[in-house]
Formats: C-alpha cells, structure tokens, sequence
C-alpha cells in the first residue's frame, strides 16, 4: 500500500499492438505492390531466400514482402523508402544480416516501430507498436494445433507446472493447449529478442501479465489457431 501521503506510482502502461494476418498465397495475402512496382527485398533477405527449397522460399519471402509492406504502411511511406536492420543477439545488427529481431531504417533513422512476425502452415502474423516508448519491444506468435501432435513434446517444451496444467487433457483440447502455450513461449522469447538460445522447457509462460492469447478468429485467423502477442512493459 501507498505510503499516506506520497504520490500514487503509475503503473506502466503497456502499449497496444497492431496485428494483421496475411492467409496462405503466393505472396503472403498481401496486395505486394507499391505504386504499380512489386515490394522488393534486399541483397541479405534475397540471399536467404535462395539458399532455401522452392517452398519454404515462398513462404519466406512472402513474410518478408508482407511485414515491409505492413510497416511501410503503418509510416505512410513507400516500401521502397527501407532498409532492412534486423538484430540478432549473437550475430550485431544492420542491413547485411537476414535474420533476428526484425526492424528498418528510413532515410538512415530506425523507424519508430516494434516490429514482430510469425509464419505457420502458409499463414502469416504481423505486429508492431507504433512509436513505441524507448526500450519497448514485442514479439507475435502463430501456432497450429495440427503440428503439436508429436510424442514427447511436453517434455521438451513445457516446464512441469505447465505439463500439470495440462495433465488430463486428451485430443484436440490437448493439442490446442500445447499449440496456445507455445505460441505463448514464442511470443515472449521474440519480445525479448532470446528466441530459442532460452530452452523452452525453461520459460513457464502460464501466468505473465506482458503475454495476450488472441481470441479465436481474432486478427481474421482461423479459429482453431492459437496465437499470442507479448509486449514488454514501459520503464522495465
Ligand atoms: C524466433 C524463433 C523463436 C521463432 O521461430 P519459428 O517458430 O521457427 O518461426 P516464426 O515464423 O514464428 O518466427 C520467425 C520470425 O521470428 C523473428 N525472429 C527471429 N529471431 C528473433 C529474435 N532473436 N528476436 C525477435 N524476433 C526474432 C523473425 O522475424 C523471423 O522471421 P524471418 O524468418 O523472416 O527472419 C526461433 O526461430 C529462434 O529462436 N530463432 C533464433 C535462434 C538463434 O538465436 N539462432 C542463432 C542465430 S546466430
């Protein structure tokens, strides 16, 4: 309790994310045109893209054409106008790295976006804050119940209250789980830019006020979807 008195600590206030889901195409849903011209990726991204398969080359570049055009319209400025600055904690940051933490530059200043995306069985999910407060990031994540059928997954993703949590549990409210706390772990290790270098079965995620489940369909994705939004709070 507040000391009489003394002035009442705000609590921080945490920003509200855009979303958006792009549904399985050839270029990610998108419409990938900026003033007539095809959204075009850069020397890093498109070395990246040719060092994949046919398949996962579309869908990575249909990811990376989508979040270039998701935050050139967010900033009302052509896709055109970036370049890439992605951010690994291992590898630095700038336009010659293809992966980590995705971000841009305009005009050779970061923009003012925190920047997520998440791709799973062809669809694809964008966040970003706009403007967000200094040091303020978040991460999305996109999980499909279908793929969390293996045997032995909660013990490899899953920390033992999160296995109790979903001891019981059978078929496809079982699977459902699973994929609602992975997207969940996914989230919050995009937020704060670890990714999988924290083990999974590290990370308890059941109850962490910055981590948002989405509703069922929420973002227009398929309802049997799970999907989670993490945003790191102002002043921590
Ligand atoms: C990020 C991660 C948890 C999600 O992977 P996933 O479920 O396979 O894939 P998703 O589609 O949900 O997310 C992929 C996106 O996550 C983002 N991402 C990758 N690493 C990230 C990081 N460290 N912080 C925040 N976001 C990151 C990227 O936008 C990536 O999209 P891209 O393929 O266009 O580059 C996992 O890929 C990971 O841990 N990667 C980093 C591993 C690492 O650190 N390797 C060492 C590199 S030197």
């Amino acid at each position: 309790m507040a000391r009489p008195g003394a002035p009442e600590m705000a609590e921080p206030v945490a920003p509200v994310p855009v979303l958006r889901s792009c549904p399985p195409g050839l270029l990610g849903g998108q419409d990938t045109t900026a003033g007539g011209q095809p959204v075009v990726l850069e020397p890093a991204e498109l070395a990246r893209a040719d060092a994949l398969a046919p398949g996962p080359r579309a869908v990575f570049v249909a990811g990376r054409r989508a979040l270039r055009t998701f935050a050139a319209e967010l900033l009302d400025v052509p896709a055109s106008d970036f370049t890439t600055h992605f951010r690994c904690p291992r590898c630095g940051a700038g336009p010659e790295l293809s992966h980590g933490r995705p971000g841009y530059r305009l005009r050779g200043e970061p923009v003012p976006l925190a920047l997520s995306l998440s791709r799973s069985s062809g669809w694809i999910l964008l966040g970003a804050v706009v403007d967000p407060p200094a040091g303020v990031t978040m991460g999305v994540d996109l999980a499909d119940p279908s793929g969390m059928a293996f045997e032995g997954f909660d013990g490899v993703a899953l920390t033992a209250a999160e296995r109790a949590a979903l001891a019981g549990l059978a078929g496809p409210q079982l699977l459902q789980e699973r994929a609602r706390l992975w997207a969940r772990k996914e989230a919050w290790l995009k937020m704060t830019g670890d990714g999988l270098t924290t083990a999974p079965d590290t990370l308890d995620v059941l109850y962490r006020p910055e981590i948002r489940d989405l509703a069922a369909g929420e973002a227009g994705l398929p309802l049997n979807f799970r999907a989670a939004v993490a945003v790191s709070r102002t002043g921590s």
